[in-house]
């Protein structure tokens, strides 16, 4: 019994100087593992008379709780140490200036600037609209009727949710912005749209930039002036530029256009399919339907409309030949802009 006493003096003692989690394990194992001394003393207990098992198994039991414990609250002890520690030593001074650079716009976000800044200049204004969208803003109101093949569930990411879909095209902001405002109305919507198209020119979210002029007398001369000269300006070139008949639901007459392709001059190569254009946005007046589904008379007012595809115009920008490095988050790409 009284070597029972120095064990424990003993143990507490170790228990005590221990000065690292490190030791304190060496100290458990030596004392409480499973060749122990203590277990080896409860594997003694067979050996012992009958009479005095019982005390000295409960005295041997008594004095592995008062370790365990014990070593219990020196873990906490050294882990708060620990952790003290290794905050003040690895401490960040987030106030150093840094010397090694700095970040850049992503090109995405520079070609929205650069549109935005030639229409403020123009006088439009900027309006904005959610990415989850009605399927009535997107569709119906636009006068794209339920067998329209641009509902198909193969262009259209639908959301869990009856009538909402992500946007397919920044137009349902023409529709949000007339049952806002009475004309004249003269915006611009940048923005991100979604379509289920996945190849090196498309990828299923991309950036839309729309247009919305209504007033009395808009006409198809102030639309088409309103596009060459901000093609003109976004290029910094006088390239050419030519308006070809075409067909969307909301517009009427509805044209595509095409700048002269900038990779080899409009004389023909792989980009412009050897056909010396691009086609860089589609346009139109805005169709007498569209503007009565707004509560706009069409007999009093009228307008016209474009969309551009934002990547497209930075593509063309920067001479870039795939759309996925937009995308990708590659420091090398980015740092270029
Ligand atoms: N919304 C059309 C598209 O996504 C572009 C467009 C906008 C055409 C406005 C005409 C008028 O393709």
């Amino acid at each position: 019994m009284k070597d029972i006493e120095d064990l424990k003096n003993k143990a507490l003692g170790d228990i005590k100087s221990a000065d690292s989690l490190q030791r304190l394990q060496e100290i458990k194992s030596h004392y409480l593992g499973r060749k122990g001394i203590i277990t080896s003393l409860l594997k003694e207990i067979k050996n012992l008379p009958v009479e005095e098992r019982k005390e000295f198994g409960k005295r041997i039991n008594d004095l592995k709780l008062t370790l365990q414990e014990a070593l219990g609250r020196k873990e906490k002890e050294l882990q708060k140490k620990h952790l003290e520690r290794s905050l003040a030593e690895e401490w960040i001074d987030l106030t150093i200036p840094f010397e090694g650079g700095c970040g850049t716009l992503h090109p995405i976000t520079l070609t929205l600037e650069r549109i935005v800044t030639i229409f403020r200049g123009m006088g439009f204004t900027v309006e904005e609209g959610p990415q989850i969208e009605l399927e009535r803003y997107n569709f119906d109101m636009l006068n794209i009727p339920p067998d329209h093949p641009a509902r198909d569930m193969q262009d259209t990411f639908y959301v869990n949710k009856e009538g909402y879909l992500l946007r397919t095209h920044t137009s349902p902001v023409q529709i949000r912005t007339m049952l806002k405002n009475q004309p004249p109305i003269q915006m611009i919507a940048p923005g991100k749209v979604y379509r289920r198209d996945d190849d090196p020119t498309h990828s299923p979210m991309f950036h839309q930039v729309e247009g919305l002029v209504v007033n009395t007398d808009a006409n198809l001369k102030h639309m088409k002036f309103v596009l060459e000269n901000f093609l003109k300006s976004f290029f910094a070139s006088d390239l050419p530029v030519r308006f070809r008949a075409s067909y969307f639901p909301f517009t009427e007459p509805s044209a595509e256009v095409d700048i002269g392709c900038l990779i080899c001059n409009s004389k023909g190569c792989r980009v412009c399919k050897e056909s010396g254009w691009l086609e860089v946005m589609g346009c139109g007046m805005v169709h007498p339907t569209v503007l009565e589904n707004c509560g706009i008379d069409p007999e009093v007012y009228q307008g016209f409309a474009f969309g551009m595809g934002v990547e497209r115009l930075a593509m063309l920008f920067f001479g870039i030949d795939n759309i996925k490095l937009f995308y990708e988050n590659n420091i090398r790409f980015l740092k270029q802009f």
